[in-house]
């Protein structure tokens, strides 16, 4: 058998550890992104706060008035897919068509948004209004494994009627491509096909306000909900 010199061991030993430590600071820096993602919030300290309802609800308009008055953190999904849209990017080039479509967008697009606005805004936040998500079971599933749990959802009710209505009326002055008659139908029935097993998911935490009353009847309803949890929050 011939033996080994020392000469060949030594270059081998050299590159197989070149190898480990290649693979270990790899595995390292995947293991703190994951952290980074998973857990960028404190919830006893900044709450989560989804709201949800049909298209024309009066999310936007509530959420305007809890930012006034608790100061939180508003993303809309819808906002940070139009905004999204402008700015031309690679992951916008389909987004118009299917929100055109009154569909949803993929949702690893919507996470992936969500997520770089909650990272960005995680260290001066006082909390933080989700608008508009999810919009499918899934969505509610992979926002509280890949962020954080919810702490509360209000859900604001009222009649395809109404919420008809209301967009109707908006479309005049909103320049939105999906205020108008034909997608406000798609937009609704995709909310249909999806609410029941989104809400049916977390009833512990969901509150029905009835949104066919005045917009500070519901700011009423929402403070009712709203007080306690801000209240909980200061205390940690
Ligand atoms: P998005 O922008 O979220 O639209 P939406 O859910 O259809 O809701 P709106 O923003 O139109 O209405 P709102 O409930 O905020 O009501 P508002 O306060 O404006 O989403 C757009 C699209 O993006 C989706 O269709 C989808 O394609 C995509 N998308 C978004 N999120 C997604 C997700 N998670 N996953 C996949 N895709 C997603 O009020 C409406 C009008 O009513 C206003 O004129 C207002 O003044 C009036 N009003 C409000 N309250 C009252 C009241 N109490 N009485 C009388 N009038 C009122």
């Amino acid at each position: 058998m011939r033996e080994c010199r020392q000469d060949e061991v030594f270059p081998k030993c050299r590159l197989l550890y070149a190898i480990v430590f290649v693979f270990a600071y790899l595995e390292l820096r995947w293991s703190q992104r994951g952290a980074l993602l998973k857990a960028p919030i404190d919830t006893s300290e900044k709450p989560i706060v989804w709201v949800l309802g049909g298209p024309g609800s009066g999310k936007g308009t509530q959420c305007e008035k809890i930012i006034a008055k608790y100061g939180f953190t508003h993303l809309s999904t819808g906002d940070l897919l139009r905004a999204e849209v402008k700015s031309g990017s690679e992951r916008a080039k389909c987004l118009t068509t299917i929100m055109e479509r009154g569909e949803l967008v993929p949702n690893e697009t919507v996470l992936e948004l969500l997520k770089e606005a909650i990272e960005a805004r995680a260290a001066d936040s006082k909390g933080f209004l989700i608008d508009g998500y999810p919009r499918e079971k899934s969505q509610g599933i992979a926002f509280e494994n890949s962020i954080a749990p919810v702490t509360v959802i209000l859900y604001f009710e009222a009649s395809c009627e109404t919420l008809t209505k209301r967009l109707l009326g908006r479309a005049a002055s909103s320049g939105r491509a999906d205020d108008n008659e034909e997608t406000i139908k798609l937009r609704l029935k995709t909310f249909l096909d999806n609410n029941d097993l989104v809400l049916a998911q977390y009833p512990d935490k969901l509150t029905r306000i009835n949104a066919e009353a005045t917009v500070d009847e519901i700011f009423g309803e929402v403070q009712k909900i709203l007080d306690p949890v801000v209240a909980a929050a200061a205390a940690n």
